[in-house]
């Protein structure tokens, strides 16, 4: 690569490619599916609507939609020897760890794969975020202990997942809250997992294995990894007065706070709105303390930013009240990425999609910084020469 390069090692404004799935416009704190408003969608639409809507380019009418819903439904079930495999795993296995391995299982039991067809298309689309669920639910009995519960075809996504950690169909807050986060995670632009995603499926490896790559990537605090840390933040800190002294002790540690902060956003991320009005009625019925905490950590972080980085504008991002909305779901710290991952499966499946529409590989470049041009060394003299000092390593 040629000297005098620009190197931007985080891609910040850099532009890779070009999307019509959604558009993220971070200095207005605005996030959009195909031209919606994520404040319309999270209020109006399903989640199932928004597959149909990021998989096949609009909202579903009717019959789209109750045809969507069937084709859903229809591939919930897991095959029986990934569940086999699942309780052959130790119980102290992490959830996303077994989400990754089990995703990436699901391709040998898919006969369009066979053979090393490296397919990719919106059946196995569906099929993925079908299945997705059902694997978190299952693991999330097994790991207690208790048997899975078979998926039901007569409910919503959100209410089946909620039906398979539980036993019982869920009231409709609990669904409407699930469903509604799931809109919220549905997509982001080229996020690092997404774009994981694409540079998988650029190389025209099949949608099984740049789904593996996205699943791979969300895990990270950076990403996806962050709500499970929130939750562990609510926990310590134990009550509302304590966040402000806990923001000023992590940060003089040189930690960062969780659920704070994002590369685009430089206002409060607009999902974190729906969220935190989730979090509220959710906690009423529970218990209120969580989202209480929550809500006194976002003042005591807004104000020691604006104190200690007043040029930062680090603000509550869509984890922060994802913790206490899915803790307050029944769901552990642990198993807050993968619900991301469900709800992210509609987004990453229609960006392969995407990606193969139009595909270019995708393939950047480095600086160099390693040793200059050396002469090969004979294993036999190696010894001799570095014994004279004479080589560069
Ligand atoms: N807590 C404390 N300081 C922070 C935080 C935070 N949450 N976020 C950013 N900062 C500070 C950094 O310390 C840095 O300060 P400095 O310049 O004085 O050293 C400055 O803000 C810029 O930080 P960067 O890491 O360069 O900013 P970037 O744009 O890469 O940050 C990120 C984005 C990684 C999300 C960051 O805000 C962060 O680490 N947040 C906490 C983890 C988190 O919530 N992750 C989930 C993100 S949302 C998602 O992926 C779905």
């Amino acid at each position: 690569m040629t000297q005098g390069t620009i190197v931007d090692r985080g891609l910040e404004g850099v532009v890779v490619g070009s999307t019509e799935l959604s558009n993220v416009e971070g200095p207005e704190g605005r996030l959009t599916y195909r031209g919606f408003d994520i404040h319309d969608l999270a209020t109006n639409a399903t989640f199932e609507e928004v597959v149909y809507l990021l998989l096949f380019g609009q909202l579903p009418n009717r019959s789209q939609l109750a045809d969507l819903n069937v084709r859903l439904a229809a591939n919930r079930l897991l095959p029986q020897p990934l569940i086999d495999a699942m309780h052959a795993m130790p119980k102290t296995a992490w959830p996303m760890d077994v989400l990754r391995t089990m995703v990436s299982a699901l391709a040998v039991f898919d006969s369009e794969m066979q053979g090393g067809a490296h397919a990719s298309n919106p059946r196995i689309a569906l099929h993925l975020i079908a299945k997705t669920p059902s694997i978190v639910a299952t693991w999330n009995r097994i790991r207690r202990n208790l048997e899975p519960i078979e998926p039901r075809s007569n409910l919503s996504t959100a209410a089946n997942f909620l039906y398979m950690i539980s036993g019982e169909v869920p009231g409709p807050e609990a669904e409407r809250a699930l469903d509604t986060y799931l809109v919220l995670l549905a997509d982001h632009s080229y996020n690092a997992s997404t774009f994981a995603a694409r540079v998988t499926a650029s190389t025209r490896a099949d949608i099984y294995a740049a789904i593996t790559s996205a699943v791979a990537t969300l895990e990270g605090d950076l990403h996806g990894g962050a709500p499970s840390k929130v939750m562990s933040m609510l926990l310590e800190i134990g009550k509302p007065e304590r966040a402000e002294l806990y923001v000023r002790e992590a940060l003089a540690r040189g930690e960062r706070i969780m659920g704070m902060g994002h590369r685009e956003y430089k206002t409060r991320d607009p999902r974190a709105t729906h969220l935190e009005q989730m979090a509220k009625a959710l906690g009423a019925k529970t218990d209120p303390k969580w989202y209480e905490i929550a809500r006194a950590l976002e003042d005591a972080a807004n104000n020691v930013f604006r104190e200690t980085k007043p040029d930062k504008k680090i603000y509550a991002n869509v984890e922060f009240y994802t913790a206490p909305t899915l803790y307050s779901l029944g769901l552990a710290g642990d198993e807050f990425t993968c619900m991301f991952a469900c709800g992210r499966m509609a987004g990453w499946s229609a960006h392969i999609l995407e990606q193969l529409g139009d595909n270019r590989l995708i393939r950047p470049q480095a600086t160099y910084s390693g040793p200059p041009v050396t002469p090969f060394i004979p294993l036999a003299e190696r010894d001799r020469v570095r014994s004279n000092g004479t080589s560069h390593s």
